[in-house]
């Protein structure tokens, strides 16, 4: 859509240009200042005509300039130029530097080309609106003289390329708009940790191209980020994964996702392309899994935890309430916040189990956040057995694929020596199934978690069932492709 919408209106400027050019010539002989303005630079700034000026205040908005005005006052601090046909901005689009200038506004121009050097003059600005325009590519470092920029508009444009320091250098940067364009590379540059802008707490890359999301990355985000990051309406293939994701972010009421609760849909596999809501994949098509609410927290005894309070807003004032409700004590303690707002308890006692309540409180938000923590009754050597567990299932799976590979390799040998003797082939698989049965059974006896629990598939089974069962099972483990490859 988009696009076709950045490919017809360059085509029709083209052919208006074009067209400009003879039937205007006429017109250009009898307006020859006009004419000569438009073409390279503007004309001198008219505050009685074509823009209001009010003190600091420079509006030319729906003037039909095709240039920026020349001699600005020094002292111009809002400038809108806003619903022009200013297509290029170059670099000296302002003779003289606007060292006050904080509010640029550009939009609805048609704007096509940014010069590498276009804000120089204007490193004061805070505010720069370039939505509605044509830009197609970002290039690198455009943005760098910018450092006190805070909100940067670009949505509305066809935006395809950006360059991975497009953006570098706007330290102050609080919000970022690149919806309605052409992107599909998520860039996570701009909010992974160590590489992000660390004053960004808006991005809105929603309605643009995007086909995959780095998940993971952006699931490992602070809460704060993830609460202003905008990706709805984009082209993404429906996953539980993403469902996953987008529920979680629901749950905990991330503004990204509640807000735009319907629009965060994805694209089904197959022919037709079909979009569906994303909070829907748990019922329909993939079946994926229900999300749990709750935070939860394991632990052993004597052991410590860290309960991170993983707030929506950045910039908190933080406070923990212990299990109960009990205000965190000052002095003498278990329980101690960090310097980062998390809380640290430790070592642990059987009664520190319960529900802890960080609140964090900004001067427009109060959140409230509850982390459950279960503390078993056992130290960590106490889940020793646990571990003893585990490793006589490890010897059960060792002890089998030995016989397995016994069985494999050497009684073909045999029958080889004794090809009258076919019948003997299903005495080693009788002898392998009842060791292997009887090594589980004993370890039914030592612990029955590990091995009725975790379910190696192949524990007594016969061969042509354990390929099913592993590929039911989803995830082959190495030694099921050992198996594997030694059946095939
Ligand atoms: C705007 O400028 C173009 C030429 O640049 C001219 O053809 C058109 O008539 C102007 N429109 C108005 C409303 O002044
Ligand atoms: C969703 O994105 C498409 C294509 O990017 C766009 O045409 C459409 O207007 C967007 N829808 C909304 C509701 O923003
Ligand atoms: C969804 O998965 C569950 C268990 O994983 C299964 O019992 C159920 O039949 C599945 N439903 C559909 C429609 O596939
Ligand atoms: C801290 O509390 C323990 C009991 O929980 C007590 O024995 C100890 O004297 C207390 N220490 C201080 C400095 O209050
Ligand atoms: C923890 O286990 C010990 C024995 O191992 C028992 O005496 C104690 O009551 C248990 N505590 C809780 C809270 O279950």
């Amino acid at each position: 859509m988009g696009d076709s919408l950045c490919h017809s209106h360059r085509a029709t400027r083209a052919v208006l240009r074009r067209r400009s050019l003879f039937t205007v010539l006429p017109f250009a002989l009898l307006l020859p200042t006009v004419r000569v303005s438009g073409q390279s630079i503007g004309g001198p700034l008219d505050c009685r005509k074509s823009c209001v000026c009010a003190s600091n205040i420079v509006s030319c908005s729906k003037t039909n300039l095709s240039n920026v005005p020349i001699a600005l006052p020094k002292y111009t601090a809002v400038l809108d130029l806003s619903f022009n046909s200013i297509t290029r901005l170059r670099a000296e689009w302002t003779p003289v530097k606007l060292s006050r200038l904080h509010t640029l506004v550009l939009s609805n121009n048609g704007l096509t080309f940014l010069s590498s050097e276009a804000f120089v003059s204007v490193t004061k600005l805070q505010y720069l609106d370039l939505s509605s325009n044509r830009l197609r590519l970002l290039d690198e470092f455009i943005f760098e003289p910018l450092e006190h920029l805070e909100v940067l508009l670009l949505y509305s444009n066809c935006i395809s390329q950006i360059d991975r320091t497009a953006f570098s250098g706007l330290i102050s940067l609080h919000k970022l708009y690149l919806s309605h364009n052409l992107i599909s590379r998520f860039p996570l540059e701009l909010v992974k940790e160590r590489s992000r802008l660390e004053t960004l707490r808006l991005l809105d890359v929603s309605s643009n191209r995007i086909k995959s999301l780095p998940l993971q990355e952006l699931q490992a985000l602070p809460a704060w980020i993830k609460n202003g990051l905008y990706f709805h309406n984009n082209s993404l293939p429906c996953s539980c994964e993403l469902y996953d994701m987008v529920a979680r972010w629901n749950l905990k009421e991330l503004s990204s996702a509640t807000d735009f609760r319907s629009s965060h849909t994805c694209v089904l596999p197959g022919q037709q392309k079909e979009k569906i809501a994303i909070l829907d994949l748990s019922k329909v098509n993939l079946n994926c899994s229900e999300v749990k609410v709750m935070e939860e927290e394991e632990a052993y005894l004597e052991q410590f935890l860290v309960l991170d309070c993983d707030a929506k807003q950045k910039d908190t004032t933080k406070s923990w309430a212990l299990p109960g409700n009990i205000p965190l004590p000052k002095a003498n303690t278990t329980a101690v916040m960090r310097p980062d707002g998390s809380l640290q308890i430790g070592p642990l006692r059987a009664e520190d189990t319960g529900v802890y309540t960080c609140y964090a409180t900004s001067d427009s938000l109060k959140e409230t956040l509850y982390v459950t923590v279960v503390v078993f009754n056992s130290t960590m050597s106490g889940g020793l057995e646990n571990l003893k567990t585990a490793y006589t299932t490890l010897v059960a799976c060792l002890v089998s694929i030995v016989m397995i590979l016994i069985y494999l390799y050497l009684t073909p040998c045999r029958c080889a020596c004794c090809p009258d003797h076919g019948l003997e082939k299903t005495n080693p698989m009788d002898s392998l199934h009842s060791s292997t049965v009887s090594i589980s059974q004993a370890n039914k006896e030592t612990g029955q978690e590990g091995v009725e629990g975790r379910g190696f598939p192949y524990r007594h089974v016969g061969f042509s069932e354990i390929k099913d069962q592993l590929e039911q099972n989803g995830r082959l483990n190495p030694i099921g492709s050992i198996l594997l490859q030694s059946m095939d």
